[in-house]
């Protein structure tokens, strides 16, 4: 009995002995590092944990909107990043935020911190079990952060939500931005449902096993990563989709919803301000669609509504209107879509109707979204829709699928009156499509009007200010 208690008091102990060292090293790196900015000794440190903060991707410009605009309304508090870019420097960081994003940081009130075991969290890392490896990987990773610098308030914006149970246990108040969710019931709904399609005669017995173990595995990490994440006290995701995977994750198991912080929505920016300049009036007849060659964008939709649309209305072929699909083809599989495609026009009989746009520079593809009247979004539960949002920046009246982010978050109706279509079918698409060319000029330049305006409010720097202060970030300071 005895010495199962001693067993088990020694890691404890062990624990927090060096949870007390570290905190006590980092204390004097704080005072370090407020000295070297001359700033006084009392200054409150809000930190980021963001490994990658010199990607200048989309989950980046989130990074750094947060802390421009903290340093404009806040301009007593410190902001820490923790990076694992080691290569950077301050000075380089921010040159490229600047030039990036044109976002200007002030580097007075600006501190990095440097990690160095950045390797923990890397993908190559881990060949097997990548989700576990990454979140213990996190683990060791926030233990260098915390070894570094002790801050007043925490927030994960990169998903490393592991690391917030390790913050909690200093007493540091933590929340999340959430971009996409680690795991979530639906998508372990869909391993389990492939590896039930997939099973076959002979190798039943021995994959039902395996994929026993890969369910049960996938169930365990789920559990403890919203054990993890309901460690945050703010807690935003960048959508709706994000956010209904998140709440499925909070309530996961018999864990029942008592003392929950509820995910907020908080949207990234889009930068639409040369979409917004475009001319609203005098569009040609033609349909865009801008997507990768992907299976899931599901171009053959498009060229199966305008096959519709000229059966339904055979005046089209003579007056003449155009699809046009833009978008990136990468790699074989990529052309070999396209090569499935341009059989499927002719096969349909409306090649002459159709073109494609691939790898086309910027300046190409916005001079379609200045020429264009309508722009198809023709996915199944997209996540967001970044495209269709620079659609009605831009002016093109968008006609999307009827689910995920179109549906949820971005064609919605401004004081009433819509801003685009959803459809679902090539035969919906392509009534929407009729409906769109045979609006009256008016009513297609207000459509067009409104769609812009929303497109360039919703999702503008403003809003997005206004959001992160709703989600109550400053309660981690309090
Ligand atoms: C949210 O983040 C995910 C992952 O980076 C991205 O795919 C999605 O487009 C983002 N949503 C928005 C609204 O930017």
């Amino acid at each position: 009995m005895n010495s199962i208690l001693l067993a088990s008091l020694l890691p404890v102990s062990l624990v927090l002995v060096s949870l007390v060292y570290l905190q006590a090293r980092s204390a004097k790196q704080r005072r370090v590092a407020l000295q070297s900015l001359s700033l006084p000794p009392s200054t409150k440190a809000f930190a980021f944990f963001h490994p990658y903060c010199d990607a200048g991707g989309g989950g980046e410009r989130v990074l750094w909107s947060a802390i421009a605009y903290i340093q404009r309304t806040h301009p007593d508090l410190l902001c820490v990043v923790y990076t694992g870019d080691t290569a950077a420097t301050k000075t380089s960081i921010l040159e490229k935020v600047q030039s990036r994003f044109a976002i200007n940081l002030s580097p007075a009130t600006l501190h990095f911190v440097f990690l160095t075991k950045r390797v923990f969290i890397e993908d190559s890392t881990y060949p097997r079990l990548t989700l576990i490896g990454q979140s213990l990987g996190s683990v060791v990773l926030v233990a260098e952060a915390l070894s570094l610098f002790v801050p007043d308030a925490y927030i994960d914006t990169m998903g490393y939500a592991f690391t917030l149970p390790i913050v909690r246990l200093l007493g540091i108040p933590a929340g999340a931005y959430v971009h996409y969710p680690t795991i979530s019931p639906p998508m372990i709904a869909r391993v389990a449902s492939r590896s039930t399609s997939y099973a076959n005669a002979q190798a039943i017995s021995r994959s039902r096993v395996l994929s026993t173990m890969k369910l049960a595995y996938y169930h365990a990490f789920m559990l403890l990563y919203a054990l993890a994440l309901r460690r945050a006290g703010v807690l935003m995701v960048n959508s709706s989709w994000t956010r209904n995977h998140v709440a499925r994750v909070l309530a996961y198991g018999t864990l029942g919803r008592w003392g929950v912080v509820r995910p907020r929505v908080v949207y990234p920016s889009c930068d639409t301000r040369e979409m917004a300049r475009l001319p609203l009036e005098g569009r040609a007849r033609v349909v865009i669609s801008i997507a990768q060659f992907r299976p899931e964008k599901n171009h053959a939709a498009q060229v199966r509504a305008l096959h519709a649309l000229l059966e339904a209305h055979p005046a089209y072929k003579a007056e003449g209107i155009e699809l046009v699909l833009i978008g990136g083809c990468r790699n074989a599989e990529d052309k070999a879509r396209v090569e499935g495609l341009r059989a499927l026009a002719r096969e349909l009989g409306v090649e002459s109707h159709v073109q494609f746009v691939l790898n086309a520079p910027y300046p190409d593809v916005l001079a379609w979204l200045g020429r264009a009247s309508i722009g198809l979004n023709t996915m199944v539960d997209e996540h967001f829709g970044i495209n269709v949002v620079e659609f009605m920046a831009a002016g093109v009246i968008p006609i999307a699928d009827a689910s995920g982010g179109p549906l949820e978050d971005i064609i919605l109706p401004v004081e009433g009156e819509i801003t685009g279509y959803h459809a679902m079918t090539p035969e919906t698409f392509a009534a929407a499509i009729h409906t769109a060319l045979t609006l009256s000029s008016a009513e297609d330049l207000a459509i067009r009007q409104r769609a812009r305006t929303r497109a360039v409010q919703e999702f503008s720097e403003a809003k997005f200010e206004a959001a992160w202060e709703a989600s109550g970030w400053a309660t981690l300071l309090a």
